[in-house]
C-alpha cells in the first residue's frame, strides 16, 4: 500500500513532520481545555449566560429574560444566530426590562443548566418572566421562532410580551397592546403628569410601535403608543388610511395633532428629531454602542493564522482518521449529550445499551479506557432507568481515579474547522461511526453468530435519541427508512450503506451557509484521493470504494498525532508494540512513536 520512499524525499517529509509535530504538540498539549467561543460576543447585544450567571440573574430578577439554548456546532443554530442578534438589537434599549440572552449548551460548564431545562433540540427559545422562581415545573415558556425572518421573530417576542401583560405580568414594560379607541382623545389616559406629548404610530403590525415604546421608555416627557391599520375608525378620523406606517404627535395641552408624518421609514429618527426640536434631552436615556476591544481582536487573528497553518498541514495528509478526533467525539457524546439527558429509560435506554455495546466491542481504546466503557455499559445494562447525572458522575469519577482512559487532549485535529463554529462534533460523529462499521467488519470475519446490523442500529438509535441537532436527527431517521437501513445483511453492506448515506447528506449540504470554506462538501472520496473509485464514465466503482473505506477507517491506519501512546498501549506487562506493528521503546514523551506513526501516516496518505 505504501509506495517506496526514496532517500531524497525523506528529508523533505521529515521536515514537514517536524514542523507539524511542533505545531500539533503546541496547540494540543498547551491548551487541554478547548477555549469555547460561542456564537455571540461583545460586538452584539446577546448576553451569553453561563450556569452561575443564569442562576444568579434570571431567577428573582426584576427583568424578563428571553434565553436561546443553542449548540455551537449545530448548523441551524449558526443560521439562526444573525437573526437572534437582530432580535437583540431591536430590544437593546430596553435591556433594563427584557434581556435577550443565550446559553451555549456545547460548553461543558453549561451542561447542568441545559439538562435541567430539558433542552433536547437546538436552538430553543424560553421566556422567563420577572420574579421567576426555580422549581421542577418552572422550565420557562417556550417561544416559537420563525426560521430567519427577522420581523416575524421579533413579532413572536412582542406577542409573548403582550400575552404576559394580558395575564397580569410584564407590567414593568410599558403597555404593548395597541391603542383601540376611535380617536385620539383617550391617548393620555394612562400618562404620568410629566408627559407633554403622545406619539401615536399607525401601522400594519406592531413593529415600529413596540420598538419605539421600548426604545424611548425612559424619556419622561413623551408617551408612545401604536394603533393597527385594522382600527379603521381611527385611521379615517386621522386621514392616514393609505400612507402607512404613519406617525401622529398629539400635544397634551389641547389634544390637537401637532405633527403628522406618513409613509415613515424610521420611527426612531423622527422621534429623535422631534425631541431635539422640543429641546428634550435624550442622551442620558439612550445608550451608545459599547466600544470594541481592539487588542482582543488582534490576538484572535494571530491565533487564527497559526490554526490555519495546522489545518492546512492536516488537509495535506488526505483522508485519515485521528485517534484524537475519535476520542473527542466520544467524550462529547458521553458528557454533553448522554450525560445531559434527564432520565433514560424504555427505547432510549435500549438505544444507549446498543451504542455502548458497539463501543465496548469496536472503539479504539487502551486497556483502562476499555474497562471504563465496560463499567458504563454494565451500569446501563443493569438498570431499568438511568439518570444523565449518574452517567456524568461515573465519567467524572473514572477520570479522576484513572488518568489512562483518554490518550488525547479534548481537541479536534482532522475535524478542526477553520472557524470555531464549523465542523467539530458532527464531523467526529460521522468519523466514529464509519470507523465502527469498518472495525466491526474486520473483527467479525468468518464469525457465524455475528450481527452485521449492530453498528448501524446503534447509530440509528443514538442519532434518534441523543444527537442534539434535532433537524439532523429527523433527516437521518427519514433517510434510514427510505434507504432501508433494516435490510442491510452483511458487514460490507453496512460500511457501504453509511458511505452512501453520508454522501446524500454531503450533497444536500453542498453550498450551504454552514459549510466550512476550507472543507467544501463533496462526494467522498474525491477523485484525487482515490482515482480508482470511479470508472472513466464517472460512475462509482463500488468494489474500489469499499476497499478504500476499509483502508481509511481501519484500526491500523488510525493516526496518533498529539495522542499519548502510553495510554493506548497501556498494559500491565508493559508491551511496547504499537498498533502499526512497529516495535520500539516508549520514552517518557512518546515523541519517537508519535513521529514514527506520523511518518508512516504521511507515506500512507500520499499513496
Ligand atoms: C447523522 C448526521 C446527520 C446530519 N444531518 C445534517 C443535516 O440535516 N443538516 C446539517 O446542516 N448538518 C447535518 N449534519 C452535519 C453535517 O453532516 C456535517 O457533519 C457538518 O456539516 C461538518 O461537516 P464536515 O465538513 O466536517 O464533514 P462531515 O460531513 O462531517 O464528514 C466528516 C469526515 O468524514 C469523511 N467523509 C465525508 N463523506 C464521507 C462518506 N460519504 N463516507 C465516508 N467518509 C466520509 C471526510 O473525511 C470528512 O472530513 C449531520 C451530521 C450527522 C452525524
Ligand atoms: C464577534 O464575532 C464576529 C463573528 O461572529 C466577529 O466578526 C467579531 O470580530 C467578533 N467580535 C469580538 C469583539 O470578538
Ligand atoms: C460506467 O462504466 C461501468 C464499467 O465500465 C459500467 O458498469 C457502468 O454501467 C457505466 N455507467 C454508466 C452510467 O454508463
Amino acid at each position: 500500500m505504501a509506495k517506496p520512499v526514496t532517500v531524497s524525499s525523506i528529508s523533505g517529509i521529515l521536515s514537514i513532520i517536524l514542523s507539524l509535530y511542533i505545531t500539533v504538540s503546541f496547540s494540543a498539549s498547551v491548551r487541554n481545555i478547548p477555549d469555547y467561543q460561542g456564537l455571540y460576543n461583545a460586538s452584539d447585544d446577546v448576553e451569553e449566560l453561563t450556569e452561575n450567571i443564569f442562576n444568579r440573574n434570571v431567577y428573582r430578577s426584576n427583568r424578563a429574560w428571553l434565553v436561546e439554548f443553542y449548540n455551537t456546532w449545530c448548523g441551524h443554530c449558526r443560521k439562526y444566530a444573525p437573526t437572534y442578534k437582530a432580535v437583540a438589537e431591536y430590544f437593546k434599549e430596553s435591556k433594563d426590562l427584557l434581556v435577550i440572552a443565550a446559553v451555549d449548551c456545547s460548553n461543558e460548564v453549561n451542561e447542568p443548566t441545559c439538562r435541567y431545562f430539558e433542552i433536547m433540540g437546538y436552538p430553543s427559545l424560553r421566556y422567563f418572566h420577572e420574579n421567576y422562581i426555580e422549581g421542577p415545573q418552572n422550565l420557562g415558556l417556550t417561544v416559537k421562532k420563525a426560521d430567519d425572518d427577522i420581523s416575524t421573530n421579533i413579532k413572536l417576542v412582542i406577542d409573548t410580551l403582550i400575552a404576559e401583560q394580558d395575564g397580569g405580568r410584564a407590567l414593568m414594560i410599558p403597555k404593548l397592546n395597541p391603542y383601540n379607541y376611535t380617536d385620539v382623545s383617550k391617548v393620555f389616559d394612562s400618562a404620568t403628569p410629566e408627559v407633554k406629548f403622545a406619539i401615536l404610530i399607525i401601522e400594519n403590525d406592531s413593529f415600529f410601535g413596540a420598538q419605539s415604546i421600548l426604545m424611548f421608555h425612559k424619556v419622561p416627557n413623551i408617551l408612545i403608543t401604536y394603533a393597527l391599520k385594522s382600527n379603521i375608525a381611527l385611521t379615517n378620523s386621522l386621514t392616514v388610511t393609505e400612507d402607512l406606517p404613519a406617525m401622529i404627535i398629539v400635544s397634551r395641552e389641547n389634544l390637537e395633532v401637532k405633527k403628522k408624518f406618513t409613509n415613515i421609514v424610521s420611527a426612531k429618527d423622527l422621534i429623535l428629531q422631534f425631541l431635539k426640536d422640543e429641546g428634550i434631552q435624550v442622551e442620558k436615556y439612550i445608550s451608545n454602542d459599547i466600544d470594541k476591544n481592539e487588542s482582543i481582536l488582534i490576538d484572535k487573528d494571530a491565533k487564527k493564522t497559526e490554526e490555519h497553518d495546522m489545518i492546512d498541514k492536516v488537509k495535506k495528509m488526505g483522508d485519515v482518521v485521528f485517534q484524537m478526533d475519535l476520542e473527542t467525539a466520544l467524550r462529547f457524546s458521553l458528557r454533553q449529550e448522554i450525560g445531559r439527558t434527564k432520565i433514560i429509560e424504555g427505547d432510549k435506554l435500549n438505544a444507549l445499551r446498543a451504542y455502548l455495546n458497539v463501543l465496548v466491542k469496536y472503539f479504539p481504546m487502551g486497556k483502562k479506557g476499555h474497562y471504563f466503557l465496560k463499567d458504563l455499559s454494565s451500569l446501563v445494562t443493569n438498570s431499568d432507568s438511568v439518570k444523565g447525572t449518574e452517567i456524568s458522575a461515573l465519567i467524572k469519577d473514572s477520570e479522576k481515579q484513572e488518568k489512562f482512559i483518554w490518550s488525547s487532549p479534548k481537541e479536534w485535529l482532522g475535524c478542526k474547522g477553520s472557524q470555531l463554529e464549523t465542523r467539530g462534533y458532527p464531523c467526529g460523529v460521522w468519523t466514529m461511526f464509519h470507523y465502527l462499521t469498518v472495525n466491526a467488519a474486520e473483527q467479525n470475519i468468518g464469525k457465524a453468530k455475528a450481527d452485521p446490523k449492530e453498528v448501524l442500529s446503534a447509530m440509528h438509535g443514538y442519532i434518534k435519541y441523543f444527537f442534539g441537532c434535532a433537524d439532523c436527527s429527523q433527516h437521518f431517521q427519514a433517510m434510514a427508512a427510505e434507504r432501508k437501513i433494516n435490510e442491510v445483511s452483511s458487514y460490507s453492506e453496512s460500511i457501504m450503506w453509511l458511505w452512501a448515506a453520508h454522501n446524500v447528506v454531503n450533497k444536500r449540504l453542498a453550498g450551504d451557509p454552514t459549510e466550512d470554506p476550507l472543507f467544501p462538501k463533496t462526494q467522498f472520496p474525491r477523485a484525487e484521493q482515490c482515482p480508482e473509485c470511479r470508472y472513466t464514465n464517472g460512475s462509482w466503482n463500488y468494489n474500489q470504494v469499499e476497499n478504500y473505506m476499509k483502508h481509511i477507517y481501519s484500526s491500523i491506519n488510525v493516526r496518533y498525532i498529539g495522542s499519548d501512546m502510553k495510554v493506548i498501549h497501556f498494559n500491565e506487562e508493559a508491551s511496547n508494540v504499537n498498533s502499526n506493528g512497529i516495535l520500539g521503546p516508549v520514552d517518557s514523551n512518546c515523541k519517537w512513536l508519535i513521529m514514527l506513526s506520523f511518518y508512516l501516516g504521511y507515506v500512507h496518505a500520499s499513496h
